[in-house]
Formats: C-alpha cells, structure tokens, sequence
C-alpha cells in the first residue's frame, strides 16, 4: 500500500510528491535531517530531535522550514495516516529551490523545502540482532570536519556499510588519528569493567540523541562514564562493545575486524542499557 508522505504542506500519495531538480538538497546535499523513531504509535524523544534540527539548520544559517509544534502535529498526522505502530519517521529540510544551479546561497525569499515520510519496522524493539550482536569493521574515518550537523552528506557512511558487507560485517567503526570517531550511522562505546566509554562531544561526531538519553540512563544506574576516544585495539580488548543510534536504540557488538570481543556474546552492561532505555522511553513517548 502506498505512504502517505508530507511535501512542503501537503500531505500526498508517495507516488504523487515531487521535489524540483535544482533544489540544493539534491544538487548540493544542502540538507539537513533527522530520523524519529515511533514505539507504539508514539514519538520518542522528540523534543530531542526538534532541538538538534534547530542546531544543525542554525551551523548551516538555514531557515526554519516551521515551528517545533507545527513540525510535532506534521510526525503526528503521519504516524496516524500510515498506522505506524513501530518504526522511524524521517525528516529532511532543504535549502530550497532557488530555480537554477549556483554555488552561492540563495536570497532569504527561497523558502526551506520540508519533506516528511514513514518507515514501518513491526516489531522494531525486538530485533534479534540485539541478541547475536553485530559485526563491525574498521575504515579510515575520511568525512568533512562537520559530523556534528546532521546533513545528508552520506555517501561515505554509504559506501562504508557496503565495506562491511563485502567483509561479512554489519557495519564500520571509522577511525580518525587512530582513534574511534564512531560508526557510520550510530555512535560507538566500549565497555570496561563497570565503566561505559564513548568518544567526547566535538565538532568530530554526530551528538546523538540516544548517546544523551543513554549516558543519563548509565548515570543513573551508577555506572561509570568516561568521555574520550579509544583505540581499535582498546575496543578488541574490551568486555563488551555496543552502538546506539534511533533506529537501533542500544544495539550490541560482538565483533571487530574479525576478533570477538569479551565473550563473542551480548554483554551484561549492553543489554541492561538497552532494556533501561525502551522502558524509559516508552514511557515518556508522546
Ligand atoms: N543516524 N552518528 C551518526 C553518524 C548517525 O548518522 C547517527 C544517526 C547517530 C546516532 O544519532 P541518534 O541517536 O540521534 O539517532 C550517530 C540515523 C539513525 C540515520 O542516519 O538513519
């Protein structure tokens, strides 16, 4: 059955909605996006998403498409279009349709492009990955110096994952100076003892929303936070390894370039944080 997506205020048929050729979302990757997840019919975190979205538009000097409310009734209204019990609303503002190609930005009189559409992932909270665990790579972390605004700039998070099927994996960890930045569309963690680390906030990272909610919910549970970066070895000799992104939420890691990490099995820490996390959220969903 066809989605119902949402184009720049209209609510259409997927078939029916188009984006002009010379919008510099598709010209430029003059973009900028989010991804929502919804767990029985409702939104997580939100609020978290509309913050970033606010933050990514601001580094780019983008206009806001709409307000936050506006934006939240827009998730709504497709999340009850399309009967999404589980799965991810995606979210994608563009610089807009200036009518032709040019490198400069357009006038303020090119309004933002806003285009919304539904994936429906049935049972999204119950993925058995989260039970074998992932298999992760590591590449050369080559992406511009800006990961912490969320663009579509993702060819090469695209071509990484394609790195890691051809080598049997789930996905790459990239690696900047030797150190782990993090995965191509999650942030990376290690585990070590009763400690949970993960790379600081920079300009070098995407500042996750789940990496927030996580940390707080590890704190919480009176487990150790460090915020730093580690090595590709320091994650082969760790306890345990996980992800986290909203589409995966906190997803276990087994495997680095081949070598099992801890005992090759979903650790204790990963899956307590990722239980901690669903039940939480699910609860403050809206
Ligand atoms: N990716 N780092 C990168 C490079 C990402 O692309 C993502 C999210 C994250 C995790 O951020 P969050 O917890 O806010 O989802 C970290 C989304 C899910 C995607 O591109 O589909």
């Amino acid at each position: 059955m066809s989605r119902t997506v949402y184009v720049n205020g209209e609510y259409l048929p997927e078939e029916e909605a188009k984006v002009s050729i010379f919008d510099r979302g598709f010209l430029m990757s003059d973009a900028v996006y989010e991804v929502t997840s919804v767990l029985g019919g409702k939104l997580i975190d939100f609020a978290g998403h509309a913050a970033r979205l606010a933050r990514s538009l601001g580094e780019l000097d983008m206009a806001s498409p709409c307000s936050d409310e506006e934006l939240l009734a827009i998730h709504r209204e497709l999340v009850t279009r399309n009967g999404i019990t589980d799965g991810m609303i995606y979210l994608q503002v563009t610089r807009g349709n200036p009518g032709d190609r040019d490198f400069a930005f357009p006038p303020a009189s090119v309004k933002p492009t806003l285009v919304l559409f539904t994936q429906s992932k049935p049972g999204m909270a119950d993925s058995p990955m989260a039970k074998v665990g992932m298999k992760v790579i590591s590449i050369e972390d080559i992406r511009w110096g800006r990961r912490d605004i969320k663009t579509v700039q993702l060819l090469y998070p695209s071509m990484g994952k394609m790195m890691a099927k051809k080598a049997g994996a789930d996905d790459a960890w990239l690696v900047e100076d030797g150190y782990v930045t993090e995965g191509t569309s999650n942030n990376a963690y290690i585990v070590k003892g009763n400690k949970v680390i993960t790379r600081d906030l920079s300009d070098d990272i995407l500042h996750g929303i789940t990496r927030a909610a996580v940390l707080r919910f590890a704190r919480e549970a009176q487990m150790e936070v460090e915020e730093r970066a580690f090595t590709i070895d320091e994650a082969k000799a760790a306890d345990e390894a996980f992800i986290t992104s909203a589409s995966t939420f906190v997803m276990p890691v087994v495997e680095m370039d081949g070598t099992a990490i801890g005992t090759g099995k979903p650790g204790p820490v990963a899956a307590r944080l990722r239980e901690i996390y669903l039940d939480e959220m699910r609860k403050a969903a809206i």
